[in-house]
């Protein structure tokens, strides 16, 4: 099946997606056993080694699941996007030093493929421009960056000013000031990886002063807005799914192969703190997962019990004499276990959630008479919030 006019993938998606809600609107820790009987076995089979294969290659996780949830199939489909392949400009070594591989490369791409040479940008959520200075010399003949971090702006003037770039920052909360005055009409607004509410802030603005083209690639979907999702298009208002920042979040799970070490103190980490969720339940009788503050990592390189008095103290709960420690250390390992194979079956729907989010603002804009395209402008090695939205105000006469 050939990729779908918006409205039409909307809709699919949306069914599809509500169809499959027991899969992954779930909180995995508030679980003790897999939640779906008819994969249960089949997960549990699975070593921690299997889980962890399968949750960094989308499609084996993809083939794997299909054998028990039959709508994955259309998922898959609906989920695609075209890749736009630009050529990368050669960068001086003075313009790109600073900017670290990976993050240079994106930016390359994202360049290349938005290809502004002939209007003036509006560089939104700028942190230190780099963006916009790899714009400018790609041609735009003027860029002005908004950003809320002082040092940041500074910085990027600096560095514009001495690259002899025609570039200017910004300094303004784009939450907060009046920055309606940078939306001229002729301007190409340009949005990489502002998050949340920066980006639909960006967007109503755009569309509210009548700008004529915009580039935006979203993420962190749930920052900054309020707990429950709010709809942009009129389709996804009517759509019966209700979205929390937990399934919003969802969305961003791709697989970051964190260092070796950092990836050892994460597990141990989560089963601890399963583990105190353990104990926790038994002397409250609470049946209900309470997580406990963020702390510093140094503190799992002692004990597991030390950690429990730690936990117990920030809940506010006594501990009594002669706990055994060890058992509920153990069954902590034996709950991550569980949660992860949870995860496992919501990371499959992470794309086709984003892809909801994304058609989501897809529709806003055409619905504001904007021509709108959907892409993907570099590899999900380079970032996995890979998405790139383009809209051009259609003319008076379309
Ligand atoms: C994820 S970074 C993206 C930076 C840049 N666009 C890029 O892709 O490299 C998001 C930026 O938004 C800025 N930001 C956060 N809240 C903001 C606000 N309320 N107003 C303006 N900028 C904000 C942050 O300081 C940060 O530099």
């Amino acid at each position: 099946m050939a990729i779908v006019e918006p409205s039409k993938r909307f809709q699919l998606l949306d069914k599809l997606l509500f169809d499959t809600r027991q899969y992954w609107q779930v909180v995995a820790f508030e679980h003790l056993t897999i939640p779906w009987p008819q994969l249960q076995s089949e997960l549990l089979r699975l070593s921690d080694d299997a889980v962890s294969t399968l949750d960094s290659d989308t499609d084996a996780l993809f083939t794997f699941f299909s054998r028990y949830i039959p709508e994955l199939e259309q998922l898959t489909v609906l989920s695609a996007l075209p890749q736009k392949v630009g050529r990368r400009d050669e960068l001086p070594f003075w313009l790109s030093n600073g900017i670290k591989g990976r993050k240079l490369e994106q930016l390359q791409d994202f360049v290349a493929a938005v290809n502004e040479t002939k209007a003036s940008v509006l560089e939104w959520c700028a942190g230190k421009g780099h963006l916009g200075r790899l714009l400018s010399y790609h041609g735009a003949p003027e860029v002005n960056s908004i950003e809320l971090q002082a040092d940041l702006c500074r910085q990027g003037e600096e560095s514009a000013k001495r690259q002899n770039l025609n570039l200017h920052f910004h300094c303004a909360d784009v939450l907060k000031d009046d920055i309606h005055h940078h939306f001229v009409e002729n301007r190409h607004g340009i949005a990489l990886h502002a998050c949340g509410e920066l980006h639909r802030v960006f967007m109503h603005q755009a569309v509210a002063n009548g700008m004529k083209k915009l580039s935006l690639s979203p993420c962190c979907y749930h920052l900054f807005t309020p707990p429950d999702y709010q709809a942009m298009s009129v389709e996804a208002q009517q759509s019966q799914l209700n979205l929390s920042h937990h399934d919003m979040k969802l969305a961003l799970q791709e697989t970051v192969t964190a260092p070796g070490r950092v990836a050892q103190v994460r597990k141990k980490e989560v089963s601890w703190r399963l583990g105190f969720d353990a104990l926790r339940r038994e002397l409250t009788a609470d049946k209900y997962y309470v997580s406990v503050p963020s702390v510093n990592k140094a503190i799992f390189s002692g004990s597991f019990s030390e950690f429990c008095y730690w936990a117990a103290e920030q809940k506010q709960l006594a501990l009594p004499d002669g706990i055994d420690f060890d058992q509920y250390e153990r069954i902590g390992r034996e709950r991550k276990q569980v949660t992860d194979r949870i995860e496992l079956v919501r990371h499959v729907f992470r794309r086709a959630i984003e892809i909801w989010l994304v058609l989501d603002r897809v529709l806003y804009l055409q619905a504001a008479g904007y021509d709108v395209t959907l892409s993907t402008f570099c590899e999900k090695s380079l970032t996995p919030r890979n998405i790139l939205i383009q809209a051009e105000r259609q003319s008076e006469n379309h």
